[in-house]
């Protein structure tokens, strides 16, 4: 059996209230045509500005937001043909650690009961049970029983951090996708974080799908990433192979964004530009407004993946040389 995780073509459209004195629904596609594949015990960063659909595209793995077109395969089974009893035993085996653990957690529960949750809930596991458990999980985390017994609010943001890990991995899941675990700490916590997850990888054969729009983590953890913008995948290649030789204008200015030390000898082309706000192309490239390698044909023809070599694809009609 392969935990594999793929991707197929993957659309997801929001359908919004129409606007007042209007009519017609308003939709908006935070996915288009989003294709890659995970392999079991890898580590898969998605990385991208905030709004370009990184935590849709979590949540749809995760069954949690409807999906308009394309197949997650996870184990080879589509997730997105199940509903109900025949989804369950695939939720427990892929768990989300969210972007803000204090908003998830439930203020009025102890971490024991946060932790212990989830074993009653997926193995029935008695309540004298439960308490074992929960303190081996936090022991894993890197936290001791003495936090058993307090609040989400007497924790600091590293170790409801950790308890937020410590409760997604109580339903034992091979899969986790982790949505920008890192965005609230401070520069040493966000260090010894990702740390933690490295090492929870390689004792325990975990899949990430680690969200972040801070491309230096991703850097870090990940060995291959992916980058988003407007719903629409830029590049994907494995992360040494887009760092250091970046194809899309896109994934250059992220890198050009860097800090130094991080980005080394990177090739930085482009200029940092941080996209501005505003509308995508309706035709051509979707990055087009924002392109300063933008030619004619980019303004009429949207670019599909392409092929760089067999593990690097790039969505850009003259992607950039790359160093030799
Ligand atoms: N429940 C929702 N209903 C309507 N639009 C949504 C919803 N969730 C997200 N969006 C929109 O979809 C786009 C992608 O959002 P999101 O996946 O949260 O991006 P990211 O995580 O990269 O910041 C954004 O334009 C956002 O406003
Ligand atoms: S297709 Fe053209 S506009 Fe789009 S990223 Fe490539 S060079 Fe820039
Ligand atoms: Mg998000």
């Amino acid at each position: 059996m392969t935990s594999e995780l793929r991707v197929e073509n993957l659309t997801v459209e929001y359908v919004k209230r129409p606007r007042l004195g209007h009519k017609e629904e308003r939709r908006h596609k935070a996915l288009d045509d989003v294709s890659f594949t995970l392999p079991s015990g890898g580590t898969l960063g998605i990385v991208g500005e905030s709004g370009c659909g990184k935590t849709t595209l979590g949540h749809a793995i995760l069954q949690m937001t409807p999906v308009s077109q394309g197949r997650i395969l996870w184990d080879g089974t589509d997730l997105t043909k199940l509903k109900g009893a025949a989804l369950r035993p695939f939720r427990r085996q892929m768990q989300l650690v969210f972007q803000d653990p204090f908003e998830a957690m439930n203020p009025r529960m102890t971490v024991d009961r946060i932790v212990s949750e989830p074993l009653h809930l997926a193995f029935g596991m008695v309540r004298s049970a439960q308490r074992h458990t929960a303190t081996e999980l936090l022991q894993q985390v890197g936290l001791d029983e003495t936090v058993l017994s307090r609040y989400p609010r007497q924790l600091s943001g590293g170790q409801r951090q950790r308890v937020a890990l410590a409760r997604a991995l109580a339903t034992e899941p091979r899969l986790l996708v982790l949505d920008e675990p890192t965005s609230g700490l401070d520069a040493s916590l966000q260090a010894r974080t990702l740390n933690l997850l490295r090492d929870l990888q390689a004792d325990k054969g975990f899949s990430y799908l680690f969200i972040s729009h801070d491309l230096s983590a991703v850097a870090y953890v990940a060995h291959r990433t992916l980058v988003l913008f407007g719903g629409h995948v830029m590049e994907q290649g494995p992360t040494a192979t887009l760092i250091y030789r970046p194809a899309h204008p896109y994934t250059a200015a992220l890198i050009a964004a860097l800090p130094v030390p991080v980005r080394k000898q990177a090739v930085t082309t482009a200029q940092a530009i941080v996209p501005r706000a505003g509308p995508l192309a309706s035709k051509g490239c979707i990055y087009c407004p924002w392109c300063d390698k933008a030619q004619p044909r980019c303004h009429l023809d949207a670019p599909i993946a392409t092929a760089l070599d067999k593990e690097h694809l790039v969505a850009c009609h003259y992607p950039l040389p790359g160093k030799p």
